[in-house]
């Protein structure tokens, strides 16, 4: 249901056509609301789709995760490029098992990462991105916006924004301060992550459409229910 509108906006299929729809950002208001949790999951996904190559990109710099989580072991990426220490973007991209997914590591960490992510270079590097592999997704995880300003620096150049809010913790206020700092990005999706709620109108709804009512092989949740009180 996630992948589905972000990749149509990133190929140019969506209500109207999105600048840089295929630059797509996962973030969130606090830490470890399950940003990178979703961004793997989706990355992975994307790639198991017939048309798609997908480029995950590690925008953590500061607290990078994404080679761990996958087994990979550490490696040079964004952070060298941006410095100068890697002169070739292709030099630290890594395969992974996946054959159309492909990842660019943070990279070291450096003290001016913030500065990096807003220079011209960033741009180039981002502009180079988007326009030389239209075909590709490039699906960004990242550090949440209330806690540094790396993230709102790097939402400036994304056609897609993914705000994950973890259930019953992150409060409204969080997220609505979160959303003023993103303003810019055309596209914004919520995503309501770790929800352990079974009885929300969602579930029903979702078990209901599957089966549908008075299917032959039982009845939906509602359709028993209405049977019940019948
Ligand atoms: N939908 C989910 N179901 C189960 N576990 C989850 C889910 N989403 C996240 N988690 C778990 O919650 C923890 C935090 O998730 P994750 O590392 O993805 O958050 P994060 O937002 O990237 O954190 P940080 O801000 O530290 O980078 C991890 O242990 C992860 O496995
Ligand atoms: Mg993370």
């Amino acid at each position: 249901m996630i992948k589905r509108p972000v990749l149509n906006n990133a190929q140019g299929r969506g209500a109207s056509v999105v600048d840089n729809g295929n630059l797509i950002m996962v973030t969130s208001s606090l830490p470890g609301e399950g940003k990178s949790f979703t961004t793997i999951n989706l990355a992975i996904s994307m790639a198991m789709e017939l048309d798609y190559t997908v480029l995950l990109v590690d925008a953590d710099v500061s607290k990078p995760s994404v080679l761990e989580i996958l087994g990979l072991p550490p490696s040079k990426g964004l952070m060298d490029v941006l410095v100068g220490r890697e002169p070739e973007l292709s030099n630290v991209l890594m395969r992974t098992s996946i054959e159309k997914l492909s990842v660019l590591p943070a990279g070291m960490p450096h003290q001016n990462a913030t500065e990096l992510l807003a220079s011209d270079s960033m741009n180039q590097l981002l502009e180079e991105m988007a326009s030389r592999y239209p075909d590709r997704v490039i699906i960004f995880d990242s550090p949440p916006l209330l806690v540094t300003t790396e993230a709102r620096t790097l939402a400036t150049h994304m056609g897609q924004i993914i705000i994950v809010v973890e259930a019953n913790r992150t409060a409204q206020s969080a997220v609505n301060q979160a959303l003023t700092m993103i303003e810019s990005c055309p596209v914004k999706m919520m995503l309501l992550n770790k929800s352990t709620d079974t009885n929300s109108a969602s579930y029903g709804y979702g078990y209901g459409y599957g089966y549908g009512y008075g299917h032959e092989k039982g009845e939906s949740v509602e359709g028993s229910e209405r049977a019940q009180a019948a």
